[in-house]
């Protein structure tokens, strides 16, 4: 069951507002920011959240950290090389801040978030201004206006976990696609996951704020929203999603896209409104972790290698040509060879688009991170080898099939290694590329697929639509 979650209040958000206000009167005010972002789309649009707040605070975004007078690091602790990454790259700020010292260095997101991080910011980062959790990023311009009065630090990270705050401005990073917060948090608690500790409980918003948020966006022009939640089909306790994306589907943006799917909330009904919409994009981002029942079983996913394989073939009886990609682990305590194999097998037996494969990574406070039998690294960095290999092979077979098809394409900008080529990704999420140039960014395209490499696809645009 979701907790009702609490909705900042509009004495609390007009604070915000005002507070927004107030700094553009402070003294010796950073002028300008730069935000670095680590994790998942999660962190990129409370990056955007951070930004939209900043905008109105009177600074403006500069692309080159070394120019800004705020930087943020907006972090990710999922694995432990998250975590590393981001604390080492605050270090070298530390050198930045020895030659511009007015420089302001914050850190929030998943990883401040954590219980016994706020303390060790304190002890072993003292060039940190200011950090803030996850439950505080709505307080940023109120906690930015205390550090400036204050002139000393500022750790603000509460255990406040059923918040929504609706009202908030704003800065996309995308004119012609964008992020959707569904529902916050996480229930599932898997046993490997931080998130559920970092993320807090389970809140979904309300279905009205949801569809009108979509209508301005698509009035404005957005060609495609992406849905975001830990797990979006447990949406409302995890009986209106199917109602919610279908609403969705009835606004006219061109492409919707949501994550992550939960398999044991992939429902009939759910199914049914991805076969029937107009909108909703032939993908499906729905990880399986492990194609072994035992460590399904131990990592507390709440279903088994029969039951994924079931729900698989019933969308795919509907929607038969959904392309479906996956997260794995490798490497979970315990994990025999025999059962690692089930994975392998498993990404044959789905015939995946595309899989991302993770080391498992021990995280504080996490059940499995007690576990004893740890597997050993090398094992672990043996196994990954291998199920990369599987995934890149079930890729090329989907990639291979696609030649001769026509894909609609929206055009992101000019292709990396080509001036005169653009790219973008079809509605299955795969990357096309084609000839074309700036004039169609933003832009839906028919392209027909001639080509196919190890990640894209090559194709030529078809005129006549
Ligand atoms: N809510 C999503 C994804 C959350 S995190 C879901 O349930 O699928 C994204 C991915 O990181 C997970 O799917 C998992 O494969 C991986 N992951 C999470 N914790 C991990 C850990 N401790 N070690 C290694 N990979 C992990
Ligand atoms: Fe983590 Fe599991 Fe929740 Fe996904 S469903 S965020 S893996 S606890
Ligand atoms: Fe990382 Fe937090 Fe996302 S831990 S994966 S940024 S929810």
């Amino acid at each position: 069951m979701q907790k009702e979650p609490i909705f900042l209040s509009q004495k609390e958000l007009d604070e915000q507002i005002w507070a927004m206000a107030a700094f553009q009167a402070v003294e010796d005010r950073p002028r300008s920011f730069h935000i670095v972002t680590y994790g998942c789309q999660m962190n990129a649009h409370d990056s955007e959240k951070l930004s939209g707040m900043l905008v109105r605070m009177g600074m403006a975004e500069t692309e080159d950290r070394r120019h800004a007078d705020l930087v943020i690091f907006n972090t990710c602790c999922v694995r432990e090389n998250a975590e590393r990454r981001a604390l080492g790259n605050v270090i070298w700020l530390k050198q930045l801040k020895n030659e511009k010292p007015n420089l302001l260095i914050a850190v929030c997101g998943c990883m401040i978030q954590q219980p016994h991080m706020a303390e060790r910011i304190l002890k072993q980062y003292p060039f940190i201004d200011l950090a803030f959790g996850t439950h505080n990023l709505y307080r940023l311009a109120s906690l930015l206006l205390e550090l400036a009065d204050k002139k000393h630090r500022v750790i603000s990270v509460s255990p406040e976990e059923n918040m929504i705050a609706e009202g908030l401005p704003v800065k996309r990073l995308n004119d012609y696609k964008a992020y959707v917060t569904v529902m916050y948090g996480c229930d599932n608690f898997c046993t490997y996951c931080i998130v559920p500790f970092v993320r807090g409980r389970e809140r979904s918003r309300r279905m009205e704020d949801i569809l009108r948020e979509a209508e301005k966006l698509q009035k404005s022009g957005v060609q495609e929203i992406m849905l975001l939640g830990q797990n979006v089909n447990s949406y409302g306790g995890g009986k209106d999603f199917p109602k919610l994306l279908k609403a969705l589907d009835g606004i006219g943006i061109p492409r919707i896209r949501f994550m992550t799917s939960h398999p044991k909330d992939l429902s009939d009904e759910l199914i049914g409104v991805m076969a029937s919409g107009k909108n909703i994009c032939n993908n499906l981002h729905l990880p399986v972790q492990s194609g072994s029942n035992a460590v399904l079983k131990a990592m507390n996913r709440g279903y088994t290698r029969e039951q994924y394989m079931e729900r698989v073939q019933a969308l795919r009886s509907v929607v038969p040509d959904i392309g479906i990609t996956s997260d794995f682990i490798v490497g979970f305590p315990g994990e025999t060879e025999e059962q690692f194999m089930d994975s392998v097998s498993l990404v044959d037996a789905v015939g995946y688009d595309a899989a991302f494969t993770f080391i498992y990574s021990p995280r504080v406070g996490t059940a499995a991170a007690k576990l004893k039998a740890q597997v050993p690294a090398e094992v672990s960095a043996e196994r990954i080898r291998r199920l990369i290999q599987a995934v890149e092979q079930s890729t090329a077979r989907v990639h291979q099939s696609l030649i001769g098809s026509t894909e609609q394409v929206l055009v992101e900008g000019v292709s990396k290694r080509s001036r005169t080529m653009v790219s973008g990704k079809g509605r299955r999420n795969i990357t096309v590329t084609f000839a074309g140039d700036t004039r169609d960014t933003g832009k839906l395209i028919q392209v027909k697929i001639n080509a196919a490499a190890a990640n894209t696809l090559r194709g030529e645009r078809v005129t006549t639509e």
